[in-house]
């Protein structure tokens, strides 16, 4: 919910020129009323990130990054709305009243500023513990791992000394009240004997979000012990789903990819050897949180997990989580070593670029894990995983992307190309997925497919009539925002439709309407669908009514699935669209 008024929303966001704010962090350059630059928020060469200084929106082509410049800074800095907004107005000096902020808001919002500082003024006091007499011990546990002083410093690793409510003491001393220390997750207050720090006699591993604030901790253990690490639990500031250590500083990096690791130290030894692109999930399993995270960042990720069962296991999970987030996954063997961190011990930099480059596509990777799973010595058992792995081979939709790995396995485990092939067709049509060698299209995928395609018209109709507003008084009597079915979609035509009534088209004022980063986003792509190339004005004319009729089409499919029998106005309504619609056909088309 927003805590200011949608006025004064407005009246900040309108004072901060788009291309202004972003020239401060993407070197952009113009093209038309457009500018072009590289993408922060995902790897690239050649710009496909747009701003547009008519529809003050930015949206990247690549990875579908978009919104206002409100959402820019929610999107680059990390900001929450109220964040992003107070940014803005202290930019162009106009100042936001306190009072604006509903009570509960108000309140959540202090609370995380004061968790943050909380965190904040523990990692320090932990940070200044390591370098005192009395953190010698964990000062010692770093050196025997191979740290450098400058890791420790660039990591703000630190030290929860023996005593169980030292930290607890300090924090009140510095005015935190109980209430706040507890919810900052570091400290159990027991009603009886008072407060007691959740980290003792542990080296101390801050974890920041990717503008460098301390949202929590991982404590490990100097040596044997259990458990080897605990870690702060979810806080107000501290969400384990949507934040990866090490990312601060992968954001960054040169490199067109991301190492995602397992553990903390695997991190820090790569940094320490100079790979400044790894990033490691927080004690729990990598999600598809993670992955769209990283997908702002990178289109490729190199999974460089533990060689034993359970590193294999968690590479076997992540990687459909990040195909399905449309990231290209690939995987760096570290056998014969544990994790990258021994790797780095034993072999060194150079030796581990040469992983990288190494590093195997993921399908591979599933079928070598697979292939332990038979006995390839037995003509059963080889039949058997050639089966599986034809199976396996299926998911791929494309009959190209097929063929080329019915190649690589073949010459894998040198098989005729066409022998498994013949197999991957006949496990097809088993499995009713295809006729011989046609279209291995699941019924699923073809709805799906329907379905985008429809969001798709919807999108271009929505970006059509914001960049040439005067469409609007040409099909306003045969569409109206009714005729968008998907739900943010109408939200955002209704808002469209209306602000045509007015007058007053304001494409990127509605975008700060929704005060969540992954609406605005969804907004912003909706303001910037591809508009073909169409050439002449008769062919665009054709593609304006085919795409009308098509939005009106599914809309009264829709509402004929979805009318009440006893709606005898819907029913009518529907009736005349019906005839509206023939009468359309045949006029223009
Ligand atoms: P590892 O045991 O591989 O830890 O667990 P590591 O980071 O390589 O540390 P060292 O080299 O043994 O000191 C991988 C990750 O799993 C989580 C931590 O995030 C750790 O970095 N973990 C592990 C826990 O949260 N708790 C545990 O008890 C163990
Ligand atoms: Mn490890």
């Amino acid at each position: 919910m927003p805590y200011y008024s949608d006025e004064l929303i407005e009246e900040v966001r309108s004072a901060n020129d788009i291309v202004n704010v972003i020239s401060d962090y993407v070197r952009l350059q113009k093209k038309g009323s457009t500018h072009f630059g590289l993408c922060p928020f995902h790897n690239e060469k050649t710009p496909s990130f747009s701003v547009s200084q008519n529809k003050q929106m930015y949206y990247c082509f690549g990875c579908g990054a978009g919104g206002n410049v409100i959402t820019f800074l929610m999107q680059y800095e990390n900001y929450t709305f109220q964040e992003a907004l107070q940014v803005l107005a202290k930019r162009v000096g106009i100042e936001l009243p306190e009072q604006e902020m509903s009570g509960k808001a108000r309140k959540e919002a202090d609370k995380r500023a004061r968790v943050l500082e909380v965190n904040k003024t523990a990692a320090k006091y932990f940070y200044a513990q390591l370098r005192m007499e009395q953190g010698k011990k964990g000062m010692q546990y770093f050196e025997r791992r191979g740290l450098s002083l400058e890791i420790l410093k660039k990591f703000g690793l630190g030290y929860a000394n023996k005593f169980s409510d030292d930290l607890y003491k300090y924090l009140r001393k510095q005015g935190y009240e109980d209430e706040l220390l507890k919810d900052s997750g570091l400290v159990t207050i027991d009603e009886q004997r008072g407060g007691y720090d959740k980290f003792w006699n542990r080296v101390m591993f801050p974890i920041m979000d990717v503008n460098n604030r301390v949202i929590g901790f991982g404590g490990r253990v100097m040596g044997e012990g259990e458990p080897k690490y605990l870690n702060s639990p979810e806080t107000i500031i501290f969400d384990k789903s949507r934040n990866l250590y090490g990312l601060n500083f992968a954001r960054s990096t040169r490199q067109h990819f991301i190492l995602l690791c397992e553990g903390y130290m695997d991190v820090i030894a790569l940094q320490q050897a100079g790979f400044d692109n790894a990033v490691a999930s927080l004690g729990t399993a990598f999600t598809a949180g993670h992955a769209n995270l990283l997908k702002r960042y990178t289109k490729e990720v190199y999974c460089t997990f533990d060689s034993d069962g359970a590193g294999i296991r968690a590479a076997l999970r992540a990687i459909p989580i990040l195909k399905e987030a449309g990231i290209t996954a690939k995987v760096v063997r570290m056998a014969p070593y544990k994790d990258p961190d021994e790797f780095m011990k034993a072999e060194g930099a150079d030796a581990y670029r040469k992983r990288i480059e190494e590093a195997q596509n993921s399908f591979l990777f599933e079928i070598e894990v697979l292939e332990q799973e038979y006995d390839l010595g037995d003509p059963e058992g080889k039949t058997a995983f050639y089966s599986a792995v034809a199976k396996k081979i299926l998911e791929f939709e494309e009959e190209l992307e097929r063929d080329n790995y019915i190649e690589a396995v073949a010459r894998k485990y040198q098989i005729g190309f066409a022998n498994l092939r013949k197999l991957v067709v006949h496990q097809g049509t088993r499995a009713g997925l295809t006729r011989e060698s046609r279209s291995f299209k699941s019924g699923i995928r073809e709805k799906k497919k329907k379905e985008d395609g429809m969001r798709q018209s919807q999108k271009l109709m929505l970006t059509w009539l914001i960049e040439e507003p005067e469409l609007f008084s040409k099909i306003s009597s045969f569409l109206g925002p009714e005729d968008f079915t998907e739900d943010l979609y109408r939200q955002a035509a209704e808002i469209v439709f209306s602000q045509y009534q007015e007058g007053e088209l304001n494409p990127a004022g509605i975008i700060s309407m929704f005060t969540e980063e992954d609406k605005q986003r969804e907004i912003a792509a909706l303001f910037n669908a591809r508009l073909e190339e169409i050439v002449t004005p008769a062919e665009k004319e054709k593609a304006l009514w085919e795409t009308i009729l098509r939005l009106k089409e599914n809309s009264i499919n829709y509402r004929s699935k979805h009318l009440d029998p006893t709606d005898m106005e819907g029913l009518q309504k529907l009736i005349a669209d019906k005839k509206n619609m023939e009468d359309m056909r045949k006029r223009f088309l």
